[in-house]
């Protein structure tokens, strides 16, 4: 009798790639199915789920530009949003019809200069010209089920919100879950596929989540068992707290199971605390209500990856908020080592900078400490670094000083040399010192997770934080604020 072997397709030649797919998990970790080596998403969202069904900008650049920019930003994949409307009910509709529809006609003579080819074709196969091009520059795809009727997501009344609502009705969406799957089972870049981006609104109810999460999730795996299933939790993707009585039973595709959350500065309402309270104290309590509600996931016997597949904020600096909101929310994903995807590709193409902050490979699966440390300033998003003539002062995250610092009540030294952080009272700037062992002024403690503190000569506890006026040059030492 022969004996058939089954035989699995591992694809790693890439060349601008430094592991092989189809993609696995392993606990809290995404991995590599071939070596077990952890691969990290550090993604950017890409809109094609608005009217048009097209990824957006195509009327603006050519797609390879577009997929040359996302590469050279440094993701290494997007989270590329559809509506399940496209599968189920509009798939032979070409590009140029469906911008005619809109009554897009400007755009669409964008789109006859910049991507004549893809005029002609149906919005599904523009969608894989788009996929395509992004894998031929290592650009890994997840397409994530935003919403069933084409057009601009959220809103708690907008028919698309949960199971039942006018315009998500549970067979529909399996089939559009089930036409992806299977039309992308070619492409091995196409690494995962998200169940529903979103859950909200007034029909939310646990035990229809549990069912319809398993059915989607089974649909996916059927269709195309290599591919990541992405599960969002309630209440605009925050809220997994009634995991941890039941958890999700999914034994025979356990390692695809990844969890996504989203997180704005205006997520819950809590725009006005970044405006009215402390910026540590804000941190503080996010960070923990995260942990409560979804961060307890990477842990314990059901330990299971979290995707941050959506969280930004203005680009430009215009609100107040969200510039505070986005050094908390980094400070948190780069702390936990979390994959990640921002909000979105049309806001960071033209505001490159941003973007190289965000280190993808800032720490290394199993590593137990890191071999040093940043001093970063989440409010400014300046990090501390001493300058040649010795001086100690605020600038670029990119190039600064690197620091050592074993805990709660030792020094901090800079990497290469026996000198350390030391300051003298309140209001006094931060210096440079070689007194680091026995000197009191040289020992940092943890005022929170997020602030280095020094007791003063009256046992005072100070706080390093820079200049009151922000002029953005010196640290000084002022109150614990938390
Ligand atoms: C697309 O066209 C094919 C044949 O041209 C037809 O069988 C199919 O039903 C059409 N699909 C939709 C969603 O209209
Ligand atoms: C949730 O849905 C189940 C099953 O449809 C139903 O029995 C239950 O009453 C619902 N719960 C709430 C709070 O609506
Ligand atoms: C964690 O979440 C649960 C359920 O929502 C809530 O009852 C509890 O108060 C929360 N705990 C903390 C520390 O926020
Ligand atoms: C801000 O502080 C610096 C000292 O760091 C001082 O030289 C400058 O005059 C201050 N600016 C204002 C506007 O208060």
């Amino acid at each position: 009798m022969t004996k058939l072997a089954t035989i699995v397709i591992f694809l790693c030649t890439f060349a601008t790639f430094s592991h092989c797919l189809p993609l696995s998990t392993s606990s809290r970790w995404i991995i590599d199915d071939e070596n077990g080596q952890r691969v990290k998403l550090a993604c950017v969202n890409w809109a094609a789920h608005l009217q048009t069904m097209l990824p957006e900008g195509l009327d603006q650049q050519p797609i390879n530009n577009i997929v040359k920019q996302i590469s050279l930003m440094g993701f290494n994949c997007v989270r590329l949003t559809w509506a399940t409307y496209m599968f189920t009910r509009n798939s032979n509709l070409t590009v140029a019809q469906s911008f005619a529809n809109n009554g897009l006609h400007d755009a669409q003579l964008g789109i006859a200069q910049k991507n004549p080819q893809i005029l002609g074709l149906t919005v599904f196969e523009a969608q894989r010209a788009v996929i395509e091009e992004m894998g031929r520059h290592g650009i890994m795809s997840v397409l994530d089920n935003h919403l069933s009727r084409p057009m601009w997501c959220c809103g708690n009344h907008d028919g698309n919100g949960f199971w039942g609502d006018e315009d998500f009705q549970p067979k529909e969406w399996l089939k559009g879950l089930d036409i992806v799957a299977k039309q992308y089972k070619d492409l091995p870049m196409v690494i995962g596929i998200s169940l529903r981006n979103e859950l909200r609104g007034p029909l939310q109810n646990q035990s229809v989540w549990y069912k319809n999460v398993k059915k989607g999730a089974k649909t996916i795996h059927k269709a195309n068992p290599n591919l990541l299933i992405i599960i969002s939790g309630l209440n605009y993707d925050i809220d997994f707290t009634f995991l941890k009585r039941k958890p999700l039973n999914l034994l025979n595709m356990r390692n695809k199971i990844v969890y996504e959350i989203h997180r704005y500065a205006f997520t819950e309402g809590q725009a006005n605390w970044f405006l009215t309270q402390p910026l540590n104290k804000v941190c503080d309590t996010i960070k923990k209500e995260i942990m409560n509600k979804s961060g307890f996931l990477l842990k314990g016997k059901n330990a299971a990856p979290l995707f941050v597949s959506e969280f930004g904020a203005d680009q430009k600096g215009m609100n107040p908020s969200g510039n505070l909101f986005m050094g908390c929310l980094l400070t948190f994903l780069v702390d936990l080592d979390l994959d990640w995807a921002v909000w979105a590709l049309q806001e960071v193409l033209n505001i490159v900078q941003n973007c190289k902050l965000f280190n993808k490979n800032s720490k290394i699966q199993n590593q137990k400490k890191p071999k040093y440390y940043l001093l970063f300033h989440p409010q400014s998003g300046k990090c501390l670094n001493v300058a040649t003539n010795n001086v100690v002062q605020a600038s670029s995250c990119i190039g600064a000083s690197r620091w050592i610092y074993h805990g709660d009540g030792t020094s901090i030294r800079l990497t290469g040399t026996s000198s350390c952080l030391t300051t003298s009272r309140e209001g006094m700037p931060l210096t440079l010192s070689k007194d680091c062992n026995n000197n009191e002024k040289s020992r940092w403690k943890l005022a929170s997770n997020y602030q280095i503190s020094n007791i003063d000569e009256n046992g005072k506890e100070l706080c390093l934080d820079f200049d009151t006026n922000y002029s953005l040059t010196k640290f000084w030492l002022g109150n614990v604020l938390a």
